[in-house]
């Protein structure tokens, strides 16, 4: 069924002729191979008191007492995949230091295959927030871009791991480990794998050919510019999508759900999040959920109904920004 214009869906109606959350046995899940590729990073936490001003300048002096850290990036979209209980394969660079380190333990411990390029001059992406009472002090970026040499030694890998994953899925943060998306593109196309796309940037050239690309409000303005209505946003839609040969295009809206662009029309999905903690990563979980419903061989809308109800779902989380297989079909 298409639809031009925003509209609820009744429930039971994922357009596709299956209701929205219709059980997938969890062998299918199981079965679905993803590979995802991109940049990784971690999120770092630093938890303290602030009892003093320095003496130094006028700052506040943190003793930290507590340290936590999460999977960032690309690492967060594979183990969200991996949390469905699909097969999740991540391919990515990070440098010879301990950030670096922290990333490997911890995928591990979320069941990702991970294949990592080191990069010895590398500083691995982290974010570290320092922390009192609540309260953000600052924030403290640490990255840089991986060398030429490493990247074509992903490329060369990206070849062999292709024939054994049937999804391929792309997480631009715009770090540089994505210098050869085109050429991974095409030849997982060719491969005839799906491409799903996590755009970053103004260059959406770089992606041509996908299968599915899933920008925010935010990333689509920047590339088609701003909408005036629901028509005006489909004409800048087609257009692009034509120039650019996508499949389709995920636009997710935040508070107001996703719309799916393809040749068949428009279908739009409310957002169904009855309790919203926490947003950072939502979009993580939806082209995740997407790519590993693709993997289990579900038709795309039946997919961008169940990466919904996950997007749902993990927005009414604080911390643990996955969701598995039994909250999906509860
Ligand atoms: N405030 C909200 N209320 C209800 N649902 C939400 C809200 N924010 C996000 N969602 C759900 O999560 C999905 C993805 O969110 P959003 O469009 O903000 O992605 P995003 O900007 O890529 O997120 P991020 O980059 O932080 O991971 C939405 O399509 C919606 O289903
Ligand atoms: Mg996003």
């Amino acid at each position: 069924m298409s639809r031009s214009r925003p509209t609820p869906n009744p429930q039971s109606d994922n357009g596709s002729g299956a209701p929205d959350t219709i059980l997938v046995p969890r062998e299918r899940f199981a079965a679905s191979r993803v590979l995802v590729v991109g940049d990784v990073m971690l999120d770092r936490y630093w938890f303290g008191d602030v009892n003093r001003i320095s003496p130094e300048a006028p700052v506040p002096v943190v003793h930290v007492q507590r340290q936590e850290d999460r999977l960032g990036g690309a690492a967060n979209v594979a183990r969200n995949a991996a949390a469905l209980g699909a097969h999740a394969g991540l391919l990515c660079v990070v440098g010879s230091d301990e950030p670096g380190e922290r990333i490997v333990e911890l995928l591990g411990d979320s069941g990702v295959h991970a294949y990592l390029e080191r990069d010895p001059a590398l500083a691995t992406t982290i974010k570290l927030r320092v922390l009192s009472r609540q309260q953000q002090l600052l924030r403290v970026d640490f990255e840089n871009t991986p060398a030429h040499e490493v990247l074509l030694a992903g490329l060369a890998r990206f070849d062999a791991l292709l024939p054994s994953y049937g999804v391929v899925l792309m997480s631009d943060y715009a770090k540089g480990g994505l210098t050869h998306v085109t050429q991974m593109i095409s030849k997982a196309r060719a491969a005839g794998r799906a491409v799903l796309v996590d755009p970053k940037g103004d260059d959406w050239a770089r992606y041509r050919g996908a299968t599915v690309i899933t920008p925010n409000r935010a990333e689509l303005r920047e590339v088609v510019g701003t909408w005036k209505s629901d028509d005006d946003l489909l004409a800048r839609v087609t257009k692009l999508r034509d120039e650019l040969r996508f499949d389709a295009l995920l636009l997710t809206r935040s508070e107001e759900g996703m719309t799916l662009f393809t040749d068949d029309g428009v279908r739009h999905e409310p957002a169904v999040a009855r309790e919203v903690y926490d947003v950072s990563g939502a979009g993580d979980t939806v082209i995740a959920t997407l790519a590993v419903a693709l993997g289990a061989g579900l038709p795309l809308a039946h997919g961008v109904a169940l990466a919904n109800c996950a997007a749902g779902i993990v927005v009414g989380k604080l911390g643990t920004a996955t969701v598995d297989y039994d909250e999906l079909f509860h």
